[in-house]
């Protein structure tokens, strides 16, 4: 069933539109991207942007009724857009699993954390009680809470947010997903813990071999944890590559935007950002063109008013063939993005 050749993980022209009272929202329009084993692709992009929406489209947990789902997602030679519910069921919390920026909502208040740990690999293994319960303790060992052996019998509200997002985590990787899908799990966190927990993210995944989507608004985190970067933007990707090339040599103008409004990579993470101007674009009725364009400082660089005109196509080359959704050449980019790196470095 797994072919060594193709990705262990592609979404491909990916379609997510939702039927509302108003309209059609098209939350995700036509994205597409590879995850390898193993590596994490980190997705930005403002709020609304259509990150949360992708990723519940990975594991299936659109409502199918109001929900128009277009295109695939392949992961390890099997497509999920066309899976039961059944399929989809046995494969999430098993092959696939996630974390959410929300750890008290993914949790029962009623059980104990180390029941629910152990019902989920209970439910996906078969394992007996005794031997679930054992493996949720070594889970929780695992992900770092002290004393876990009486931990396991605590309630989540007896555990901190840092605990109870390690919990989520140890309850997300108990049957080995191959596939870590988590959605700006550290956001509501302080500093100091949101680091804990991405370096934790990353020792499991060296000892899992876990592959990760790591979906965030935050360039830092990014920054941190990502192998490859793919930013979208209004349901769209705009731009994709290597973490290097993303945030060293960005090509897309809502890229540098993005990375305008960080004071630098290397600044801490806990310092307000100034945002992009203008506000995300309404995607019940999106702009023409590039969804970027009315906020795009470059638009009149285009010759014919294509940005408004015409769609503009990610190009599909990696390393120096890479090639952003975006109508300036590649002249244009780097001359423009030349520009911007020296003015803001001046001040
Ligand atoms: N079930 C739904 N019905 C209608 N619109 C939705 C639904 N879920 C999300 N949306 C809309 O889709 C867009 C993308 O949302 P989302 O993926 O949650 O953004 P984010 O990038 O912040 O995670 C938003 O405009 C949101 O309002
Ligand atoms: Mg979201």
């Amino acid at each position: 069933m797994s072919d060594p050749l193709s990705p262990f993980l592609a979404v491909r022209d990916l379609h997510v539109h939702f039927s509302t009272e108003d309209g059609t929202v098209k939350a995700v329009d036509g994205l597409s991207f590879d995850l390898e084993r193993g590596r994490t692709l980190g997705i930005v992009g403002e709020s609304g942007s259509g990150k949360s929406v992708t990723n519940m489209a990975i594991l299936g947990l659109h409502d199918r009724e109001r929900t128009d789902l277009g295109g695939e997602i392949v992961l390890d030679g099997q497509e999920l857009l066309s899976a039961t519910e059944r399929e989809l069921e046995r494969l999430r919390g098993n092959k696939m699993s996630m974390i959410f920026q929300d750890a008290l909502a993914s949790l029962s208040p009623y059980h104990t954390v180390g029941r629910q740990i152990a019902e989920t690999y209970r439910k996906h293994t078969g394992a007996s009680k005794k031997e679930a319960r054992a493996r949720a303790i070594e889970m929780l060992t695992k992900v770092g809470i002290p004393q876990p052996d009486l931990r396991v019998d605590d309630y989540p509200h007896q555990f901190s947010g840092g605990m109870r997002q390690r919990a989520m985590i140890a309850m997300a990787l108990v049957c080995d997903p191959a596939l870590l899908i988590a959605d700006e799990p550290t956001t509501a966190l302080d500093v100091t813990v949101q680091a804990q927990i991405m370096d934790l993210l990353k020792d499991l995944q060296q000892e899992f071999g876990t592959s990760i989507v790591f979906i965030t608004h935050d360039l830092g985190v990014i920054a941190d944890i990502a192998d490859d970067v793919l930013v979208m933007y209004g349901g769209r990707c705009v731009e994709r590559g290597t973490k290097q090339e993303v945030l060293r040599a960005p090509q897309h103008p809502y890229t540098w935007g993005l990375l305008g409004s960080m004071p630098s990579l290397t600044a801490p993470v806990d310092v307000p950002l100034s945002p992009i101007p203008g506000t995300p674009p309404s995607l019940l009725n999106p702009p023409t063109g590039c969804r970027f364009h009315p906020r795009c400082t470059f638009v009149e660089q285009v010759p014919g008013g294509r940005c408004g005109s015409e769609v503009p196509v990610l190009g599909s080359g990696t390393g120096a063939e890479r090639s952003p959704a975006c109508h300036l050449t590649r002249g244009q980019r780097d001359r423009f993005f030349a520009e911007l790196a020296t003015s803001s470095s001046s001040h």
